[in-house]
């Protein structure tokens, strides 16, 4: 649905502070792996790994609920059409990558919690999440920065303010 000319100021939001709790995800999940094995071995857990392992859990809920809100406000106020220059196939790539993104930020804490109540093989189908995310990411940052240094349309500057 595209019926706005730049993202809202709530979108815009939900989007960094969902970026950086999946980052904390990313960087910090080993710790509920080492939790997890702990407990199947029957050996003690550090604290740090047991504060991390906890934070995992409340972390991963709080993105699934932030991506049902930002789909909700998608639905209800739209996203602006794409900021131009670059042939179809980018805009193609672009639609299709947002969309696995938000798969991926629906499916990765699902998955998490079959993986926390139930086990293997969800265990191990959740840690793909990892790989996924930060090939995508890594893919969705540098299309954000040529847009914006190479093909100067404005991509970038749009997902961090909303004046022009
Ligand atoms: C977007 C949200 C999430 C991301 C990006 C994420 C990412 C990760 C990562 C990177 C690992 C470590 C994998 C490894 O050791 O290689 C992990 C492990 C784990 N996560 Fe998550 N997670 C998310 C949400 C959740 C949620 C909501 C839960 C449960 C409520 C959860 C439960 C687990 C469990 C149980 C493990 C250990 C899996 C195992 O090795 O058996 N995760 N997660
Ligand atoms: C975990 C990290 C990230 C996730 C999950 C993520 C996710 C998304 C999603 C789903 C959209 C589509 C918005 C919509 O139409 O509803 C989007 C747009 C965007 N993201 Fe990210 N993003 C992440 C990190 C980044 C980073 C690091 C940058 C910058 C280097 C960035 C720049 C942008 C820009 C500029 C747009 C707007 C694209 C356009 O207007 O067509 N994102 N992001």
């Amino acid at each position: 649905m595209e019926t706005r000319r730049g993202y809202s100021i709530f979108h815009i939001g939900l989007h960094w502070l969902i970026a950086a709790l999946v980052l904390f995800q990313l960087f910090f999940g080993e710790s509920m792996t080492a939790v997890v094995d702990a407990a199947e071995g029957g050996q003690p857990v550090s604290v740090t790994d047991k504060a991390l392992g906890s934070a995992h859990y409340w972390v991963g809920l709080a993105i699934l609920a932030l991506v049902l809100v930002r789909l909700i406000v998608r639905l209800a106020s739209g996203v602006p059409a794409p900021a131009g220059r670059g042939p179809k196939w980018m805009q193609v790539a672009a639609h299709a990558s947002h969309g696995l993104f938000y798969v991926l930020l629906l499916a990765a804490p699902a998955i998490g919690l079959l993986a926390f109540y139930l086990g293997d093989p969800w265990g191990d189908v959740h840690s793909l999440a990892k790989p996924a995310f930060i090939a995508l990411i890594a893919i969705h940052a540098v299309a954000a920065l040529y847009h914006q240094f190479w093909l100067k349309d404005g991509t970038l500057k749009r997902m961090l303010s909303t004046a022009g």
